[in-house]
């Protein structure tokens, strides 16, 4: 009122009127900006997405309790941990893995928790991606993965496996990724690429040397610094410094008589220190330490099941977890200093804002088509075709009745195995994939054959189908014989199952011969129908004693969702097989290094606590060990059939002599000879002609997979440089390459190399 009185004496009243509203007006925004201000200002750092993480992680840090800090990193509940809820960061949530996201749980319980809203796609297992060698489909799964977990609201997907197959008779080897370091090296990074991606971490796991599964918490590994580094590591390593992993799941056995989840050597100076792995290193569920080792060997977050992973405990214990009121009441005490404990949540906290504190991950889908197909795709890439004598596939079109025999043409295997269990939306069974591809024209018959395990449960879940049969072994053998007789083909589809001893977490396998009188059957059928193929379903090799008198042998891993329908599109022809077998398939289990030198499963100490568990067979594991020992394997590392054919030729180098810091390309020439388009997976392995110490004859070092419509020619080129010639030094305790002769030995699989080119390094 003052102002209309001063301002319309001067200017009137119209103008006093406008130029006191324009006052107005600036006001006002004055305030506005001024409140905007003052509202940025108390945005908390830790919340400020435009500040480094490390600042924001700072941030944090010092607003939390010790009740606060000591909660983040160990368990809640069986899968989870307590986030910040004062500072509104979230609880973290963990599942399974590896080959889909693992049904909820009860909070404190193993047992599912029946929920309607958790059935996934369930993928190829990790044997059967490794047998693709195609790093661009383990970027698929991992994305796919990815996706399903966020919308299962999942932070952490507890995988990629990545332990080598040490032995055909681990338990886990269906779970992991092969028997070479460097053919699983390449698969992990990009699964692991892939995962994080959708903002979800993946976890490599389980870091180290957790290669059997037989008192898999209570064997001491005693293996050579080479070995370990040259065998064991590199999975690990590369899924740290390429895939930058943001977290590892520490293995349940010792190793240097110290647990893996709190190990000086394997956890501080080797992830921690040489790999410089900036995120969390968890324990197994379930471990068996102490706080001080826990709180001085590098563990950042307990999980697990209840207080002693060697001994039961009580339900609800997760307050008397080493990490819990232990390590706070030390801390009390100053027993232990907060700058440790500060260490650690700052690692959960880095974990946290690559995952629950990121605004921007994606939304997530389950159960896809996209989903599907990728599962598909990998499947059809991944199965291996072993043998096929006179081209007895793909099954001709003309066919008029096929015969499908075995338990595991209906028997679920995305159910069982242990952690890896699954509850799936759908799981194409391999007869009714046989029946949805060629049952139009085809009669497609079915003889069970044997009775092996009716279990189709897992924790509390069950699948929704009856595998009882009270029929006696030799009632369901004469059945399957009468009905072989006159069939056109007589597909049968065994294996091992995932039932306990066949391919299971927490046990291994007694031998490498089928169960349940299965050789007996096959030779049966075989000797009354000569076209039969025989479809193994394992994670494992197997022994198969009968394999000159089955024309056709077909490798399909547990190929989860789509199995069926994965291996119809391959028996059929609709997909050219092109997988090549990550481990050896040996003739007898005495052609594996470990069972040759009898390693397993190792010495009891005196206080029978403790067995030890020497790898005494060092580098040689796989194909090292049958160029070492010159056996003959069943099938080769490397190895598998198409068909179509392809010649590999003119092996090429772009110069003789490579320098340490130079890089080397070879080339070759590949050609379809055959009618029908495919792919090749061509392989180059290192010979070192010259080195001070002991090397494998060969390694292999690079790998290409090549599609190629009937008489086209590729070139592949595959370039490596000085890493691929070196060898881990234990004297000096580095890597290192020695100057002089290697040879490039390039092929489609260990048993066919027959491009060899020499040059140096100088
Ligand atoms: C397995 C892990 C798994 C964890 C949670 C353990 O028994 O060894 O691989 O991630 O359980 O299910």
């Amino acid at each position: 009122i003052i102002n209309y009185v001063y301002m319309s004496r001067i200017c009137g009243n119209f103008a006093a009127i406008n130029i006191i509203m324009y006052m107005k007006k600036l006001l006002i925004s004055c305030l506005l900006l001024i409140g905007m201000n003052a509202g940025a200002q108390t945005l908390p750092t830790y919340l400020d997405e435009t500040k480094p993480v490390e600042q924001r992680i700072d941030d944090v840090l010092s607003r939390m309790t010790l009740d606060e800090k000591i909660a983040v990193i160990h368990a809640q509940s069986k899968f989870s941990a307590a986030g910040v809820p004062r500072l509104g960061i979230p609880d973290l949530w963990t599942d399974d893995g590896p080959h889909g996201i693992r049904p909820n749980t009860l909070w404190d319980k193993w047992r599912d928790a029946g929920q309607t809203n958790d059935s996934c796609v369930a993928f190829p297992a990790l044997t059967c991606l490794a047998a693709t060698w195609n790093p661009a489909l383990a970027g698929d799964y991992g994305v796919s993965l990815g996706e399903e977990a966020r919308y299962r609201s999942k932070d952490v997907v507890l995988g990629p496996g990545m332990n080598i197959y040490r032995s055909p008779i681990g338990g886990r080897n269906f779970e992991y990724l092969g028997e070479d370091p460097f053919l699983a090296s390449r698969m992990v990074v990009p699964y692991i690429q892939g995962i994080q991606s959708t903002g979800t971490a993946a976890c490599a796991k389980h870091f180290a040397l957790n290669n059997e599964e037989a008192f898999r918490k209570r064997y001491n590994v005693v293996v050579s610094d080479r070995a370990l580094h040259e065998i064991y590591l590199p999975a690990f390593k590369a899924a740290v410094e390429e895939g930058k992993v943001w977290a590892v799941m520490c293995a349940y056995n010792l190793y240097n008589n110290q647990p893996c989840c709190a190990n000086d050597v394997l956890v501080n100076k080797i992830l921690k220190g040489d790999w410089k792995f900036d995120g969390v290193a968890m324990t197994d569920w379930g471990v068996h330490t102490t706080t001080d080792d826990a709180v001085k060997y590098g563990m950042d977050m307990e999980f697990g099941t209840h207080t002693d992973g060697l001994a039961k405990g009580k339900d609800n214990a997760y307050e008397y977890y080493y990490l819990a009121r232990p390590y706070k009441e030390g801390i009390l005490s100053g027993k232990y200093s907060m700058k440790d404990l500060d260490e650690k949540v700052r690692r959960v906290l880095r974990l946290h804002f690559r995952t629950t504190m990121n605004r921007h991950r994606a939304y997530g889908f389950m159960c896809s088509e996209a989903h599907y197909d990728v599962a598909r795709k990998i499947g059809e890439e991944g199965i291996v075709l072993l043998q096929n004598k006179r081209s007895l596939l793909p099954l001709n079109a003309n066919a008029k009745r096929i015969l499908v025999v075995g338990e595991n043409a209906i028997k679920p295997m995305t159910v069982g195995g242990g952690s890896s269990s699954l509850k799936v939306q759908r799981e194409v069974s391999p007869l009714d994939g046989l029946k949805a591809r060629l049952g139009d024209k085809v009669q497609i018959d079915y003889a069970r054959g044997y009775v092996g395990d009716t279990i189709v449960s897992y924790s509390g879940y069950r699948f929704n189908t009856d595998l009882r049969d009270n029929r006696s072994a030799e009632e369901l053998k004469r059945e399957a014989i009468e009905k072989a007789k006159g069939a056109d083909y007589v597909i049968f589809v065994g294996g091992l199952n995932k039932c306990d001893g066949q391919d299971a977490e927490g046990y291994d396998r007694k031998g490498l011969e089928l169960p349940y009188g299965q050789d007996e059957l096959i030779e049966a059928l075989a000797a009354v129908n000569k076209n039969m193929v025989y479809v193994n379903v394992s994670g494992n090799a197997v022994a198969m004693p009968w394999h000159a008198k089955v024309p056709a042998i077909v490798q399909a891993w547990f190929l989860g969702s789509e199995a069926g329908n994965a291996l119809a599109a391959v028996l059929a022809g609709d997909a050219n097989p092109s997988g090549k077998l990550p481990f050896t398939m040996p003739a007898k289990l005495e052609d594996v290094g470990a069972h040759a030198l009898n390693t397993y499963p190792g010495t009891w100490r005196k206080d029978k606590k403790i067995i030890d568990r020497e790898y005494k067979e060092g580098l040689y594991v796989g194909y090292r060990w049958v160029d070492h020992a010159k056996t003959t394997p069943l099938f080769a590392f490397g190895y598998g059939l198409s068909y179509t054919q392809f010649k590999i030729a003119n092996l090429r180098a772009d110069k003789t002599t490579m320098t340490r810091d130079g890089k080397i390309t070879f080339t070759v020439d590949v050609t379809n000879t055959g009618r029908r388009a495919g792919a090749e997976v061509v392989q180059l392995y290192i010979h070192d002609k010259e080195s001070s110490l002991e090397r494998p004859y060969k390694e292999l070092k690079g790998f290409d997979k090549v599609y190629l419509q009937p008489g086209e020619t590729r070139q592949v080129n595959i370039t490596i440089d000085v890493k691929a010639l070196s060898f881990y030094n234990d004297k000096t305790q580095s890597w290192t390459a020695e100057d002089g002769e290697f040879v490039a030995l390039v092929g489609n699989g260990t048993n066919n190399l027959k491009n060899s080119l020499k040059f140096r390094l100088q």
